[in-house]
């Protein structure tokens, strides 16, 4: 096999990353040895992924699966990032033959998943989270860190103040319509979308929350079971599931450089990795934290004076449940054993562009 061909066949395996709403906000060109990585922002929420920062962590999730999977080629994986952060061209791999041990992550691309499922409250063995802590804290260096907390009272605080943006999520008119415009309604749907979009059957509602998930996607309906708290009756009911789990993680950024948040992305990954290898589920919980980012820049006009102050309370209870001082919180999530979830997101092939 060349090595054009292996770039390709490693390709397949690492497009299985997480992307927000699956958006798979990626295309690639191949020359020789080099992997170019095409950024796709515009498939992202335009309101939540705010600076793109979301796309950002996205192809940094992809752009640590393909280092790991080289190393099962013989590959080794140079990376170099744009310095412009509105280059397309987001990223140039460039692949020479090396003997490397293959990562021992390779075999968990596969495995990675998000699993919105209760959790059981089991305790995850503490050297377990302490390898998965160092690990993601030595990656990062000094542009990523991570946090961890175990004790239950924190995580019901976080739980609830992440659960804060089904409310404005909800209760906001452009919000409401770019979430129900990503909600995939069956599984023929989701082969027309080439999975781009979040398939219902993976937000695991019960019947009659899909019921009623599917007449408050119209406005006028949401807009009058607002006035009788339907939102937040969701909200807290989602929170009694988020604090579900072993432990809860955070991951903050120590700069607001497009390479902060692509770091972000490779950190997340390898920690989402680590824990399916251990047969951990996972589920980012990340709304207030984006909305927030968009508050501090002054970007207010689309929030009501009410959503501000939950988004900026909300933001306040999850770094005191951290610890978090310094940086910007831009991941949050929960970890746990849980039972599969319902269905698993389509992933579509990898476009390659021909230079
Ligand atoms: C930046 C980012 C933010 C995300 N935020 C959330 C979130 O708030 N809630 C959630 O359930 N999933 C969240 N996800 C997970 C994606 O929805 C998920 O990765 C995608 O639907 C594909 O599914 P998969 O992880 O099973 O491959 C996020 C993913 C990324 C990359």
């Amino acid at each position: 096999m060349n090595t054009k061909e292996k770039i390709i066949q490693l390709l397949n395996y690492a497009i299985n990353a997480p992307s927000g709403g699956n958006s798979q906000p990626w295309t690639f060109k191949i020359s020789d040895n080099k992997l170019t990585i095409l950024s796709h922002p515009e498939k992202d929420n335009p309101v939540l992924n705010f600076r793109f920062r979301g796309t950002l962590i996205a192809q940094g999730a992809l752009i640590e699966n393909i280092i790991i999977a080289a190393s099962h080629y013989d590959l080794e994986a140079m990376v170099n990032i744009a310095s412009d952060p509105n280059d397309q061209a987001i990223a140039q791999i460039t692949f020479n033959d090396f003997q490397v041990s293959p990562d021992p992550l390779y075999s968990s691309i596969p495995k990675r998943f998000t699993n919105r499922k209760q959790y059981r409250d089991k305790i995850i063995p503490k050297e377990i989270l302490t390898d998965i802590f160092n690990m993601a804290n030595v990656l990062g260096g000094s542009m990523v860190n991570t946090f961890f907390i175990g004790d239950k009272n924190k995580m019901a605080i976080a739980g609830k103040a992440a659960s804060n943006n089904e409310i404005v999520m909800l209760e906001n008119k452009v919000l409401h319509n770019l979430f129900f415009k990503e909600v995939i309604w069956n599984s023929y749907e989701e082969k027309i979308k080439g999975g781009s979009g979040l398939y219902i059957k993976t937000l695991e509602l019960k019947k009659p929350q899909e019921i009623v998930f599917r007449i408050i996607r119209h406005w006028p309906m949401m807009a009058i079971l607002k006035k009788i708290g339907l939102a937040k009756f969701i909200a807290s009911e989602n929170a009694k599931i988020y604090e579900t789990g072993g432990a809860m993680g955070a991951i903050s950024v120590n700069g607001d450089s497009h390479e902060n948040f692509i770091m972000a992305g490779r950190v997340l990954e390898r920690i989402w990795l680590s824990c399916a290898k251990e047969g951990i589920n996972l589920q980012l919980m990340t709304g207030i934290l984006f909305m927030w980012q968009k508050i501090m820049a002054g970007e207010t006009e689309i929030f009501s004076a009410s959503e501000v102050s939950l988004i900026k309370t909300s933001y306040e209870q999850i770094s005191s449940a951290f610890n978090i001082k310094d940086g910007i919180i831009t991941l949050m999530f929960r970890v746990g054993y849980s039972e599969n979830p319902s269905a698993f997101s389509y992933k579509k092939e990898p476009i390659i562009i021909s230079s």
